[in-house]
């Protein structure tokens, strides 16, 4: 069966600490040696481009740069046929979208693994990366740990409230009204086996004890004609020294960056000691290649 990744609950707690073994293994498996993967990207990428395209070449394969002057999803043809024509070449589609059905109807139409590279929903390779982070920091010790994201609830914050509620992690979303996680969310991280998931919009508070702090940008790529309504409301939310401070003694903080320095963090946070965005940006790359090996692997194993 192909196996696709469009949200970290595509698979079980159970497969996703198999990816991570893949991610953190001295020994990868070359599974696209002279093969293709297409990469698309309707929005820009620093991270996501460079770390996939690598992974694609670690695994033996070739990656394609593709944009939407190339190929242009639901413009020049449709999202299906976009994905069966490239299923022709390569062994993996990744794309990033503005739409996240786009990616729903790529994998109902296309029979290779189809990669989330960021949609308005979700953004599961980060997460991956960011539990590699947090696994890393605490020697693996992380069920009943606790996981503060403060601002806006966005693809990136979902997506890391699946991860970590299938490690059994506790979440606290410290979000203005409006901007907050949708109850379903909630519900569905308790599901999968979070030892706790509520919303609060006091970010003092959501900090406080935290073992990992955690924050994106207040407006996302497409929202920037709301910048000015989202400052003055995500103001309160600016991750700061004080704020750093009310968390456990040995917190992080992580940002899957871009960052936008003085706006949702200071550059004292950032740059700081407790903070590790710089490992969590080079285990993008990891994560990139844990996850198509073992997409790539458990889509052919019954073939
Ligand atoms: N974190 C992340 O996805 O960065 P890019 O937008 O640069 O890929
Ligand atoms: N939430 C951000 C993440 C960027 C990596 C965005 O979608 O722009």
């Amino acid at each position: 069966m192909t196996r696709h990744l469009l949200e970290v609950d595509d698979l079980t707690a159970e497969e996703l600490l198999q990816l991570l073994d893949r991610c953190t293994s001295a020994h990868p498996v070359r599974v696209l040696e002279d093969r293709g993967a297409a990469l698309i990207f309707e929005k820009p990428s620093n991270r996501t481009r460079n770390s996939t395209e690598m992974a694609v070449v670690e695994l033996g394969g070739h990656p394609i740069y593709l944009t939407p002057d190339q190929v242009d999803i639901d413009g020049r043809e449709s999202a299906e046929d976009v994905a069966r024509t490239l299923a022709c070449y390569h062994s993996v589609i990744a794309a990033r979208v503005f739409d996240h059905e786009v990616l729903v109807r790529m994998a109902g139409a296309a029979a290779v693994p189809i990669v989330n590279l960021l949609s308005d929903l979700s953004h599961p390779l980060q997460a991956i990366a960011d539990l590699l982070t947090i696994r890393a920091e605490f020697d693996a010790d992380v069920a009943g740990r606790t996981v503060t994201w403060v601002g806006d609830y966005s693809n990136v914050a979902r997506s890391l409230g699946f991860a970590c509620a299938m490690q059994g992690m506790a979440l606290r979303f410290a979000c203005p009204d409006g901007y907050a996680p949708p109850a379903s969310d909630l519900a569905r991280m308790l599901e999968l086996g979070a030892s706790g998931a509520e919303h609060d919009t006091d970010p003092v508070d959501g900090a406080d004890g935290t073992h990992v702090l955690v924050t994106d940008a207040w407006y996302s790529m497409g929202q920037e004609a709301e910048a000015a309504i989202r400052k003055p409301v995500f103001e309160p939310y600016r991750v700061d020294q004080a704020m750093l401070d009310r968390a456990a003694p040995d917190a992080i903080f992580l940002h899957c960056l871009p960052a936008h320095r003085g706006e949702e963090v200071t550059d004292e946070v950032l740059d700081g000691p407790r903070s590790r965005v710089w490992p969590e940006a080079r285990n993008r790359l990891a994560a990139a290649r844990g996850a198509l090996e073992w997409l790539v692997i458990a889509s052919e194993a019954d073939r």
